[in-house]
């Protein structure tokens, strides 16, 4: 057990009144060179496929005394269609974890699985061709071409994928509007919201039907409406199979997913965590 807090917590959402202590069964072991727990290896007792396989996973910037381990052994899998937040603070390891899930950025040592396919050693070319068609990917700062219009941006993976003109066209519209955007397709970035521009570039994202949606702190630069705006969509996007996985410092963002990660020193300490329980960490935090 993580430890009763004794205490009540009190939630403007979900009407969560006291926190339930962390069942043991979700911890493996103490750690005694960091002093905390460690979070058990995921078993796949349901039938469900893997789609996301980290295996002993760590990553290391730069060399000798300017060494920086963002990842330590890092071992964690997400299910198909799964819907999952990590947490932790700041320089925990998250981004590099995303960057690494996402094929951006390679581990220093380590397997990684995406669907069941050994990628680590790929080239980079295959390693970008699998991005493409696999992955998408959401950012804080939205990183949309300025220059470019609202569907010019959203048309831009599929050129990369080899689709017709014709059809790039036909799927970024159809992608915008599904996003609420059809009357802002011809809008460059600057004459957009940022609530808008976060659609967009979920659009771009979604344009060439992943598997797998990658979202590093997506509400991170949106006020309170538009973050929920940003929420339903993942959820809708969840509910149509798509797995989603979501870095986020926010508590109230992190309970939409049914399941949080959360990082401590470039380790998974929790690999499981229910929104309830990821409250009574994240008080401890
Ligand atoms: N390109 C890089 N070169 C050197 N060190 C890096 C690089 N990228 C990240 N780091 C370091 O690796 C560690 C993990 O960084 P990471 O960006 O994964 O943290 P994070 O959990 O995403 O933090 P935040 O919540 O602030 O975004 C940090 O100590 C960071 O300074
Ligand atoms: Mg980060």
């Amino acid at each position: 057990m993580v430890g009763g807090l004794g205490f009540t917590l009190s939630l403007s959402k979900g009407g969560v009144s006291r926190s339930n202590a962390i069942p043991a069964s979700k911890i493996l072991a103490v750690n005694p060179s960091v002093g905390c727990r460690v979070a058990k290896p995921n078993i796949n007792h349901n039938m469900k496929s893997t789609l996301i396989r980290l295996e002993d996973i760590s990553k290391v910037y730069g060399t000798g005394n300017t060494a920086v381990h963002a990842l330590n052994h890092v071992n964690l899998t997400v299910d198909d269609g799964e819907y999952c937040s990590i947490m932790g603070a700041s320089g925990s390891g998250k981004s590099t974890t995303m960057n690494v899930i996402g094929c951006l950025d390679r581990p220093s040592d380590g397997r990684y699985y995406l669907d069941n396919q050994d990628i680590s050693q790929l080239p980079n070319e295959q390693l970008a061709e699998i991005r493409n068609r696999k992955i998408g990917f959401v950012f804080q700062q939205f990183h949309l071409l300025s220059h470019l219009t609202a569907l010019d941006n959203v048309m831009l993976p599929m050129i990369y994928a080899g689709v017709s003109v014709d059809e790039r066209k036909e799927r970024a519209v159809t992608a915008l509007e599904k996003m609420g955007l059809g009357s802002r397709l011809h809008n460059q970035p600057n004459q957009l919201s940022g609530g808008q521009q976060q659609r967009v570039a979920i659009a771009r994202a979604i344009v060439n039907n992943p598997r797998l949606l990658l979202a590093d702190e997506p509400t991170g630069a949106l006020d309170s409406r538009t973050v929920r705006e940003v929420l339903d969509i993942f959820q809708e996007l969840h509910d149509d199979g798509i797995t989603v996985v979501m870095v986020t410092h926010e508590v109230e963002v992190a309970r939409e997913s049914k399941r949080i990660v959360w990082f401590r020193d470039g380790e998974v300490i929790y690999s499981h965590l229910t929104p309830e329980e990821m409250l009574e960490v994240a008080v401890k935090a």
